[in-house]
């Protein structure tokens, strides 16, 4: 048996350490939690997709009374953004997560349905995506979406 170490690089930073590009889109989607139909968890997630003509998707958790319909922020985003816009690469997604009447401190941790989803948008395009998850104490800026998920399934994985 051999053990492979798996790496993966962050960017740990402050809201001014990004480019002004990126905190615009950092600001919508913190803006985007309002849109978040959460009764069920309370939990706000707002997500905003920048693509490479330009083109802002918002995205936002909905919720559902039958809790597996629901969809999460992120997915609502890139799903949108693939529906409307199938042949441009996602450059960028940023996610903030707002429970209890404030922000996050951590960086929001997209769950692993996202991951996936994530992966294959990047995938797809053959373009790095770069990952903002906002927090207020601290932002962690991931240059592509693999990185938030090593060991990935891929189209490729489905043949031998
Ligand atoms: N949620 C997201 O929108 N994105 C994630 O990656 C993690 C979880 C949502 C799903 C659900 O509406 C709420 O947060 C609580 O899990």
């Amino acid at each position: 048996m051999k053990d492979i170490e798996i790496k993966a690089k962050l960017h740990a930073c402050q809201m001014h350490e990004l480019s002004m590009e990126d905190q615009e889109l950092v600001q919508i989607a913190k803006a985007q939690t309002k849109n978040s139909y959460c009764p069920y968890s309370k939990f706000h997630v707002g997500a905003a997709a920048k693509l490479e003509n330009g083109i802002i998707i918002r995205g936002a958790n909905q919720e559902n009374a039958a809790y597996p319909s629901g969809l999460c922020a992120e997915r609502s985003a890139l799903f949108a953004a693939g529906a409307n816009y199938p042949d441009v690469p996602v450059s960028t997604l940023v996610i903030a997560c707002f429970t209890d009447g404030r922000f996050t401190d951590d960086p929001g941790a997209p769950c692993g349905a996202c991951r996936q989803v994530m992966i294959e948008t990047e995938h797809r395009y053959g373009k790095p995506m770069k990952v903002i998850l906002y927090g207020e104490k601290e932002i962690f800026v991931f240059d592509n979406a693999a990185d938030l998920m090593p060991v990935g399934f891929f189209s490729e994985s489905l043949s031998i």
